[in-house]
C-alpha cells in the first residue's frame, strides 16, 4: 500500500465530509510522511494505537455471545490502511484473550505490551505497507467492564463503550479520531434478539443469528451491542422503541413524541445523517440515563415516568446524532465539544418541541446544579473547572462532570446571546456541514470559531475565551437564565419553610417535574422528619412514579432521617445503577453518619451494578483496593 492508497482512504473518508488538516510539527518530512500527518489527529494519551502508520478503516466483525460463561468470542477483521514504511498497526486491548491473529489470511505473529491503569494493553500485529486486512480471533474477561450480563428469567447483555472501554470487549484503535465503517454477525441463544449501533432487526431471529451494518464511519465509542428478549414498537416513519415485552407499552407511550423531536432537531441544524432512530429501554442496572449509540440510543428505564416529563434526555441523545457523533471530540480533553453542544442543542429542541417556558426550567435547574458542581470541584482541583481538559494519566470518567455539559452549555449561550439567534443558527448549520464525519478539537473550534463568529475584536472582547475555555469557575459574563415558574416555586418553599405557606397551600398537583424537583431539592438539609411526613401524607411522594422526583425527596429523606421511605431508598439502589442516583444518595448516607446503612444496601445491590457505577460508589464508601 502506498500513498495513493492513504490518500484513498481519505478522499472515501471525504465523502462524509471534509477532513481538516493541521500543520506538521516536524520538519523535513517527505510526500508520503506529509499526507499521512494531514490526515488530521490530535495526541490521544487514552489510546496505545498509532493511526499515522496503520489505521482501521473497516471492521467485520464476527462473534458469538455465551451467556452461561459470560463470554463473547470473536474475530475483528479489519480493513485498514497503512503508510508506505508501516511496521505494525496497534490495537488497544483490555482484559481481551488474544488466540491468533493473521495478515492479510495468514497467521501472524503478535505482540501485547505491559498493561496500564484503565488504558489496558497495547496489542501489536506486523505489517507492511501493503498490508489490506488483518484479523484478530478473541475471547473478552468475565468480568469485562464494558459488559453488563443480568440473570434471571429474562437474560440481558448490554454494552457501554464511552469512553474508553470498547477495548474489553473488541480490539479496537479505542481513540475517537478514528472512525471506521463495520459490519457484524451475532450469534446470541436463539429466545433473544440482539441489537447494535447499526441497522438493526425489528424480529427475533428463529436461529439467533443477526447481521448488522454501520455504513457511515463511527469513532469506536459508539460501537454498541445489547442482546435481551425484546420487542420492537414503531412510533414514526423513521422513529422506533424496543423494550422488554412488560415495558414496550410504557416506552411506546412515553416516547411516541420521538419523531417530533427528530423533526424539530433536522429543522435546527440539518438534516438527520443516520436514517433511522431507535430507542432501546436497558434494564435499570444501566449506569447512565443515555447513550448516544448510533441509530439506537440506549436509555434507563428510570425516564418512564407515564406522563412524558422526562424526554428530555431523548432530546440529548437524539442531540448527539450532531454533537459528537457528527462531530466528534478528537480526544477526552475536549470532551465539551460533545457534551457542552449537545446540552445547548438538547435545549433548543425542547424549547422548539415544548416551549421556552419549559426550556428554561430546565435550565434553571441545570444552572443551580452547575454553580454548585463548580464550587465542589474548586474546592478540589479548579483546573478540572476548565472546558478544556487535562485527563493525561488519569480516567476520562473524571471528565464527565457538570463542566462538559453545562458549564459548557453556558459558552455556546454566550455565543449565541453575543451574536444573535440568527447568526449563531446559521453558524451551527455550518459546522455541523463542514466537519460531518471528522474530529473537532479544542484549538480548532477556537479557530473556526474566530473566523466565522468572532471576527471582531469587539465579539471577542464580548465573550472572552479564554476565561471560559482555559479559565477556572465560571465567567462572570455567564448568561443569567430566568424562569418565572421556578421563581414562584422558591417563594413558596421559602414561606412553607418559615410556616407563612400550609402544606396544603402548596400547588403540588399542578406542578410539573421540574417544578416539584426544584421543591424537594431545595429543602433546607436541617428539615425535620416530621415535615416531610407532612407533605408525603400529603403527595404520596415517597409512592412516586417519577423516578427524578422520588430521587431528590430519598436524598433529602436521609438527610432528615425520615425512615417511612428507608424501604423505598433500599429497593430503589437495589434495582436501579444509574450512576447520576447512586453517588448523591450513598453520600448523603455517608455525610450523615449512616455509612453502615449504605454498606450494608451496597453489599446486596452491587452485583446488579455495571463497572462504570462500582467504580465510583467503591471509592465512595471507602471498598476501594489501594492502588
Ligand atoms: N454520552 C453521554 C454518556 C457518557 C459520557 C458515557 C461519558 C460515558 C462517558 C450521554 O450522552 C449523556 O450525557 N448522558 C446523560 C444524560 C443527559 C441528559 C445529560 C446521563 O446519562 O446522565
Ligand atoms: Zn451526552
Amino acid at each position: 500500500m502506498n500513498r495513493t492508497t492513504i490518500i484513498a482512504g481519505v478522499l472515501s473518508l471525504a465523502v462524509w465530509g471534509c477532513s481538516d488538516s493541521s500543520a506538521p510539527e516536524n520538519a523535513p518530512l517527505n510526500a508520503k510522511q506529509q499526507a499521512i500527518l494531514e490526515m488530521k489527529r490530535a495526541t490521544d494519551f487514552h489510546s496505545y494505537s498509532q493511526p499515522d502508520e496503520a489505521r482501521v478503516v473497516h471492521l467485520n466483525w464476527d462473534a458469538s455471545v455465551d451467556f452461561d460463561r459470560r463470554v463473547i468470542t470473536g474475530t475483528a477483521t479489519y480493513d485498514i490502511a497503512c503508510a508506505a514504511d508501516a511496521e505494525r498497526i496497534v490495537f488497544d486491548i483490555n482484559g481481551l484473550t488474544i488466540e491468533s491473529a493473521y495478515v492479510d489470511g495468514v497467521p501472524a505473529d503478535f505482540n501485547i505490551g505491559p498493561e496500564q491503569a484503565f488504558i489496558g494493553q497495547p496489542l501489536s500485529i506486523p505489517v507492511t505497507g501493503e498490508t489490506k486486512q488483518v484479523a484478530i480471533r478473541y475471547a473478552t474477561a468475565p468480568d469485562a467492564d464494558a459488559l453488563l450480563w443480568v440473570e434471571g428469567e429474562s437474560p440481558f447483555l448490554f454494552t457501554q463503550s464511552q469512553a474508553i472501554l470498547a477495548r474489553t470487549w473488541v480490539p479496537c484503535q479505542d481513540s475517537p479520531g478514528i472512525r471506521f465503517t463495520y459490519n457484524a454477525t451475532v450469534q446470541v441463544p436463539n429466545n433473544l434478539m440482539a441489537l447494535m449501533s447499526a441497522t438493526n432487526p425489528t424480529e427475533k431471529a428463529a436461529t439467533g443469528t443477526y447481521s448488522f451494518e454501520m455504513a457511515q464511519p463511527i469513532p469506536s465509542y459508539l460501537l454498541a451491542l445489547a442482546v435481551g428478549d425484546v420487542e420492537f414498537r414503531e412510533i414514526g416513519p423513521h422513529t422506533g422503541v424496543y423494550a422488554v415485552p412488560e415495558l414496550i407499552d410504557a416506552a411506546e407511550y412515553e416516547f411516541a413524541e420521538m419523531e417530533d423531536l427528530l423533526v424539530a432537531a433536522e429543522g435546527l441544524y440539518g438534516p438527520y445523517a443516520w436514517e433511522r432512530y431507535d430507542l432501546l429501554v436497558l434494564p435499570p442496572a444501566f449506569p447512565f440515563g443515555g447513550m448516544e449509540n448510533p441509530r439506537l440510543t440506549f436509555a434507563t428505564p428510570t425516564i418512564i415516568a407515564g406522563d412524558r416529563s422526562l424526554v428530555s434526555l431523548v432530546a440529548h441523545e437524539l442531540a448527539h446524532s450532531w454533537s459528537g457523533n457528527l462531530v466528534t471530540n478528537a480526544t477526552w480533553d475536549d470532551f465539551w465539544l460533545n457534551e457542552g453542544f449537545t446540552v445547548y442543542f438538547e435545549q433548543r429542541i425542547m424549547e422548539a418541541v415544548y416551549g421556552a417556558d419549559i426550556s428554561e426550567m430546565l435550565v434553571t435547574l441545570s444552572y443551580q446544579g452547575l454553580v454548585d458542581e463548580v464550587d465542589a470541584i474548586m474546592d478540589l482541583n479548579p483546573d478540572d473547572t476548565h472546558l478544556k481538559l487535562h485527563l493525561k494519566n488519569r480516567n476520562p470518567d473524571d471528565g464527565m462532570t457538570a463542566i462538559a455539559y453545562d458549564k459548557g452549555y453556558f459558552f455556546l449561550r454566550l455565543l449565541e446571546q453575543t451574536v444573535g439567534r440568527e447568526s449563531w443558527d446559521e453558524f451551527l448549520r455550518a459546522y455541523f456541514a463542514r466537519h460531518a464525519f471528522s474530529v473537532m478539537d479544542t484549538d480548532d473550534f477556537i479557530a473556526y470559531l474566530k473566523e466565522e463568529l468572532l471576527n471582531t475584536p469587539e465579539l471577542l472582547a464580548a465573550v472572552n475565551l479564554d476565561a471560559w475555555i482555559f479559565g477556572a469557575g465560571l465567567p462572570e459574563n455567564c448568561p443569567k437564565v430566568r424562569s418565572q415558574r421556578i421563581e414562584r416555586v422558591d417563594a413558596l418553599l421559602a414561606d412553607w419553610v418559615s410556616g407563612a405557606a400550609s402544606t396544603e397551600s402548596l400547588p403540588w398537583k399542578e406542578w410539573v417535574y421540574q417544578e416539584r424537583y426544584r421543591f424537594l431539592s431545595n429543602l433546607p438539609d436541617d428539615t425535620p422528619a416530621e415535615r416531610l411526613s407532612e407533605l408525603d401524607a400529603a403527595w404520596s411522594i415517597t409512592a412516586t412514579g417519577n423516578n427524578e422526583v422520588l430521587f431528590a425527596w430519598l436524598e433529602q429523606g436521609i438527610r432528615s432521617r425520615y425512615t417511612p421511605c428507608y424501604d423505598r431508598l433500599r429497593s430503589f439502589l437495589e434495582v436501579v445503577g444509574r450512576r447520576k442516583f447512586l453517588t448523591p444518595l450513598y453520600r448523603a448516607m455517608e455525610e450523615t453518619g449512616q455509612g453502615e446503612l449504605a454498606r450494608d444496601i451496597y453489599r446486596t445491590a452491587r452485583p446488579n451494578y455495571h463497572s462504570v457505577a462500582t467504580g465510583t460508589m467503591d471509592e465512595l464508601l471507602g471498598l476501594a483496593e489501594p492502588s
